[in-house]
């Protein structure tokens, strides 16, 4: 590991958070940004702004990148979401060549005109066999399935009941549909059994969808879907669950948290995204109705009025899903979970805490923001790229590192991350600690 640059610039760049530019007032709406923008540029002037990264090389478990001013950075990449490293894989590039080759490079018009292709078609029944389900309908992204299904469903009569802590494509999609949503404690069904039972009490004539995910992108941890489903049931509500971070990844045959809890085909509608171990981008909403697969088709208005995925897309997501069943699939899950199992024992070992349970999501705890900050600047120089998260996407003062882990990682790898860390971390710690003597020194 390289030291070469533990220079203090000082506290310019360690205030403020995103949220404190969210609602700028003024009749110029092109002056919006300029807070925003003023905030960021002493955040990057002082190195501590590690968003909008580019790749110079494949997204691997090592990757060559810039930072957003351009700088040169390189190192062991904890950063990428490619949870069975798949997108290296050889049957995978294969496939998109030869999709390429028959069908072109885009799809060239919604899914409801002739965005369609035998693979995207063959991929929705295939989607729909992993998750014991009926049908499927495929969405141009994660986000737009997750938006969609809620603003497909819910009008403004409706309720929504959802985990406090559910992605933001579920909370815009919510906000998007009705007023009427109710924010249930993080993983608290006793909480959400309350918010139920008071809605039916006022109202039994309009829906409840009931919103949760089946990994917690942040804190890697997991409702009890059975127990959600049952409440659901008992409330005439209908459970919508966002599976984009375990499934593929987790349990023995991959079908996540709903095949691990023996939930498969029994949850009301799966959401799910195909950028995390699909190897592409794109995302589907899997229901046991016929139905609903065709008014969300067409009352989608995120998959219903923008082009359907391209054939290379669906072509490879359709190849994905193969290894992902295959026992390669199986044993790169295996791998997988070992090498997060060994990053979080070493995180313990180094007394850094980690959230929630073992996923290919492994979070180190920092806590204060400024401190974060100042790993994020450092973490670069000791040659590694790893996703700094802090408010408003975590709560104030739980600033943390996400590190995705890959099956393509190696324990060295996976050695480098947790002591390139724990030393920025110790490094931040002591310099914070400098500067708060120091001014007390001058106040005294
Ligand atoms: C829980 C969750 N749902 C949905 C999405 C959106 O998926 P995509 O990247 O395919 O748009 C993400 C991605 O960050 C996510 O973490």
């Amino acid at each position: 590991m390289s030291i070469t640059d533990t220079s203090d610039p000082g506290r310019s760049g360690l205030t403020g958070s995103a949220r404190d530019f969210r609602v700028p007032a003024g009749a110029n709406l092109l002056e919006r940004g300029d807070g925003f923008f003023a905030w960021q540029e002493e955040r990057r002037q002082a190195g501590y702004w590690p968003f909008s990264r580019s790749t110079e090389t494949r997204p691997g478990t090592a990757c060559r990148a810039r930072d957003d001013g351009g700088n040169p950075i390189e190192g062991i990449n904890f950063s990428s979401q490619d949870y069975l490293s798949l997108a290296a894989h050889p049957e995978i590039a294969e496939v998109a060549t030869d999709a390429v080759k028959r069908f072109g490079v885009h799809s060239a018009g919604s899914a409801v005109l002739v965005g369609n292709t035998a693979s995207s078609v063959a991929l929705e029944c295939r989607i729909a066999d992993f998750l014991e389900m009926e049908q499927a309908v495929l969405y141009p992204t994660g986000w737009a399935a997750g938006y969609g299904v809620i603003r497909g469903l819910v009008r403004s009569a409706d309720h929504i009941v959802m985990d406090a802590l559910s992605h933001v494509c579920l909370q815009e999609g919510a906000g998007a549909s009705t007023r009427n949503i109710s924010l249930f404690r993080h993983l608290d069904l006793d909480h959400c059994r309350a918010k139920l039972a008071a809605i039916r009490a006022k109202d039994t004539q309009n829906g409840i969808m009931v919103i949760t995910e089946g990994l917690f992108s942040m804190d890697s941890d997991t409702p009890d879907l059975a127990a959600m489903q049952e409440l659901c049931d008992e409330f005439g509500a209908t459970l919508m669950v966002d599976v984009a971070h375990d499934l593929g990844a987790l349990g023995a045959e991959g079908r996540g948290h709903i095949g691990i809890q023996g939930m498969l085909g029994k949850v009301d509608l799966v959401m799910g995204s195909f950028s995390k171990t699909f190897a592409s981008n794109g995302g589907f909403v899997a229901t046991n109705r016929r139905t609903i697969k065709e008014y969300l088709r067409y009352y989608s208005p995120s998959t219903t009025f923008s082009n359907a995925l391209s054939p290379v897309q669906t072509a490879v997501i359709g190849k994905a899903f193969d290894i992902v069943a295959s026992d390669e699939g199986r044993a790169l899950r295996e791998t997988l979970m070992r090498n997060v199992v060994s990053l979080r024992a070493q995180f313990a070992e180094a007394g850094l805490d980690v959230y929630g349970d073992p996923s290919a999501i492994v979070c180190a705890k920092v806590g204060a923001e400024s401190t974060a900050r100042m790993v994020s600047r450092r973490l670069p120089t000791l040659g590694l790229l790893a996703n700094l998260v802090e408010y408003p996407a975590v709560a104030k003062g739980a600033a943390r590192f996400r590190l995705q882990v890959m099956a393509g990682h190696s324990e060295e790898n996976i050695r480098h991350a947790v002591r390139a860390i724990e030393l920025a971390v110790d490094e931040a710690r002591i310099m914070a600690a400098v500067r708060e003597a120091r001014a007390l020194a001058m106040a005294a």
